[in-house]
């Protein structure tokens, strides 16, 4: 079995994620827990949800992890992500 350490600092802010205040390529691992689904329950999902993954893609560094904790089915989220090689 492998062990890799890994050490995690959360962050506990709160901003539109839509527009986040964080530089570009900062963040290891981004954990969504049903924000995506939030957006696409709300108007304009589409255009909201282009727009957050934009800026999730924007702050995670090349070759980091983003975890997405949905209700909805992946046949109905990951054609989300597929639009931006996620
Ligand atoms: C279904 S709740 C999940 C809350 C929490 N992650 C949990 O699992 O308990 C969806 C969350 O998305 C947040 N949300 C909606 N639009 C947002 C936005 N534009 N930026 C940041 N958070 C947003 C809501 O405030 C709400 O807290």
């Amino acid at each position: 079995m492998y062990h890799k350490k890994i050490k995690i600092t959360t962050i506990d802010e709160v901003m539109d994620a839509r527009d986040m205040k964080y530089k570009n390529n900062c963040f290891d691992l981004v954990i969504d827990k049903s924000t995506l689904d939030s957006f696409l329950c709300g108007e304009h999902s589409f255009i909201n949800v282009a727009i957050y993954l934009k800026e999730v893609q924007r702050i995670l560094k090349v070759g980091g992890i983003f975890i997405i904790i949905s209700y909805g089915k992946p046949d109905n989220r990951l054609n989300h992500l597929v639009c931006f090689n996620i």
